[in-house]
């Protein structure tokens, strides 16, 4: 496995790939690995030949007052994990190399519409950042496949919209969310939970869990459902964002009849803003 910072080094060796026919899978992340994210890797080596992992904190997508300066890099540990798995190129680009006109003279892309809600409303320009930055690591690796996870709800969403909009010769894949023993969804901000946060977290998805039970029981008072799971978190000590029941396609407020719903929460707790979703069929 190597690791590369240089656009030239990648191009060369995707070269050589396309020259044998050899299919390429994308996996993009902001590093300081965990068991989520290799699981998106080796979902990645069953689609394609040859698989990137790409790690870069990507300043676009941090709003002012968030965590990009405290945001865990950990490159050596990453490569030493991603060394265990079918993994070909690291690919750890500097932000001059993503970047080359600076980021405040950077083409950008924006998907107007499924942005505007949940994260999007509680992160001004967050999902700008997610999509400019993606559509570059996108031309530079030039992927027939891209993974990303359940997780991020709401990202994968955006993207896929975003790879359908510009005509991207790219698959999209969701991979399911990976969790820890006790049902919290696996993060890189979990570390910033103390000892009894960390003791109350796994009730975010206990909770959505119960709505979403409650739906494939027949429940269909939406709002009701909504706000009994926001007074839930707030009494366990969260400070719920929001709580939604919404189209999984394409986050609209579904019908009574709808089938496939996603249940998303985005919650604070102590310094850790945690989000997770479950799809029901109803
Ligand atoms: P990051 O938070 O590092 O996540 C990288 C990928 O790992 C995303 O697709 C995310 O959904 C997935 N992931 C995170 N936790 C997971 C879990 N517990 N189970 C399964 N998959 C999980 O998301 C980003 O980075 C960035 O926004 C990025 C797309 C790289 C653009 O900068």
């Amino acid at each position: 496995m190597q690791v590369i910072t240089d656009t030239e080094e990648l191009r060369e060796l995707h070269d050589t790939w396309r020259h044998h026919d050899e299919h390429v899978a994308i996996v993009p992340t902001m590093g300081n690995l965990h068991s989520g994210h290799l699981s998106l890797v080796e979902l990645a080596a069953e689609h394609a030949e040859r698989v990137v992992v790409t790690v870069f904190v990507n300043p676009t997508q941090f709003g002012e007052g968030e965590d990009f300066e405290d945001y865990p890099r950990t490159l050596d540990r990453d490569t030493r994990r991603l060394k265990t798995l079918r993994a070909d190129v690291v690919f750890a680009p500097s932000a001059d190399t993503l970047y080359p006109f600076g980021i405040d003279n950077a083409t950008t892309v924006s998907v107007p519409g499924l942005t505007q809600n949940f994260c999007g409303a509680s992160r001004p320009g967050h999902f700008d950042g997610v999509t400019t930055v993606v559509a570059r690591l996108f031309a530079l690796v030039q992927p027939d496949v891209a993974v990303f996870g359940q997780k991020d709800y709401q990202q994968q969403l955006v993207i896929r919209h975003m790879t359908a909009d510009l005509n991207f010769p790219i698959r999209v894949i969701t991979a399911p969310t990976v969790r820890e023993g006790d049902g919290l969804a696996m993060s890189s901000r979990n570390q910033y939970l103390g000892d009894e946060e960390r003791e109350i977290a796994p009730l975010l998805y206990a909770t959505i869990e119960h709505v979403g039970k409650e739906l494939e029981n027949g429940k269909r008072n939406f709002a009701v459902l909504e706000s009994d799971a926001v007074a839930r978190l707030e009494a366990a000590g969260f400070t719920p964002d929001y709580v939604a029941i919404r189209r999984a396609h394409n986050l609209t407020v579904p019908d009574r009849d709808c089938d496939e719903i996603v249940v998303l929460v985005a919650a604070q707790l102590g310094k850790a803003r945690l989000i997770d979703n479950v799809v029901v069929t109803i």
